[in-house]
């Protein structure tokens, strides 16, 4: 197929096949929502455990208020950040729009809308919710290139679209709206970018079935992970921030210290780190402000930390 054409990648969905869909954070696997058995092989296809429920995409803030129900911060927040990195979890409207498997038997849902343009277009042409999780196995790292999508799950797909690197490079933020505001995932949005549109945010809870996705170890490359190094020992790779002496195997995630950057290159460059013969992938201390809350927060679970 065409790897750039919306309209054969929209009927594979509809055929109840999975669509590898590029975003602006990373790639996903997408399936129909309502579809069960589509939503089955997704889980099937990143071997993951399936009390962890997924997002659905939508194309715009008219189809998520068909299957979740807003209230004065959803509006407030859609309004500022949509299309764009941020998930919504919120009461689910009709349950059947979005199936239970999707939603792991919660009665709520967690709902974005995407702004690339190409997975955009492929959520016009489908007309309805589309879940989509990172297209990793599940613990792995995200990808955020063709190339790396095809790789991790290409071979469940019955189509692909290729969209170029992943502008983003992180996941979405998620925000739980049920009761207090509450951050389960920080990501592409910053917290302070959400506290100026809807107030404080509550912590996450510790219980772990709000937010499934917060597992110890995730995100993670085969090497091991080891955080807040100053320099690489011998036979690690080194993951850099800022100037660094340039080696064979030191991935510079930003020589100018720039967060967006290092976001972007993040799981790139893990995915090369782990491939370049170190024996260790050594990783140099990200400033903990704006987007380096979700850059430690991704780096922590690589390395195997319960956040
Ligand atoms: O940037 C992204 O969000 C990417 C792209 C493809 O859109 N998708 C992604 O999906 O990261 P996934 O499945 O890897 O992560 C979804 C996160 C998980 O942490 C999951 O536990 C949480 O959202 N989640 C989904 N539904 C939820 C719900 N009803 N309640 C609480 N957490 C939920
Ligand atoms: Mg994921």
């Amino acid at each position: 197929m065409d790897p750039t054409d919306p309209h054969t990648a929209a009927q594979a969905l509809k055929a109840g096949g999975l669509v590898l869909m590029p975003t602006e954070t990373v790639y996903g696997l997408a399936a129909d929502a309502a579809n069960p058995r589509a939503v089955a092989a997704v889980y099937e296809a990143k071997g993951r455990p399936s009390f962890n429920p997924l997002i659905s995409h939508v194309a715009d803030v008219g189809m998520a208020r068909r299957i979740a129900r807003f209230d004065p911060r959803a509006e407030a927040l859609t309004a500022r950040f949509w299309p764009g990195p941020l998930t919504l979890v919120l009461p689910a409207a009709d349950t059947a729009a979005v199936c239970d498997l999707a939603r792991a038997g919660l009665d709520t849902v967690a709902v974005r809308a995407p702004a690339h343009p190409l997975a955009r277009a492929l959520l016009q042409a489908f007309g309805g919710p589309v879940v989509a999780p990172s297209a990793n196995r599940s613990g792995r790292p995200s990808p955020t290139t063709f190339a790396a999508a095809l790789e991790e799950t290409g071979y469940a797909a019955a189509a692909a679209l290729d969209g170029g690197p992943c502008e983003v490079g992180l996941e979405s933020t998620v925000v739980a709206l049920l009761d207090e505001a509450r951050l389960l995932r920080p990501g592409a949005v910053t917290r302070a970018e959400i506290e100026a549109v809807i107030g404080p945010l509550a912590e996450a809870e510790a219980d772990a079935r709000r937010s499934p996705g917060r597992l110890a170890r995730h995100y993670a490359p085969d090497l091991p992970v080891r955080l807040d190094a100053a320099a690489p020992a011998a036979g690690e790779a080194f993951l850099a921030f800022g100037p660094a002496p340039e080696t064979a195997r030191t991935f510079n995630l930003s020589p100018s210290g720039d967060l967006k950057e290092a976001a972007a290159n993040l799981f790139a460059m893990l995915r090369a780190a782990d491939r370049s013969g170190a024996s260790a992938i050594a990783v140099a201390p990200i400033p903990h402000e704006g987007l380096g809350e979700a850059i430690n927060d991704r780096l922590k679970r690589a390395a195997g930390f319960v956040g």
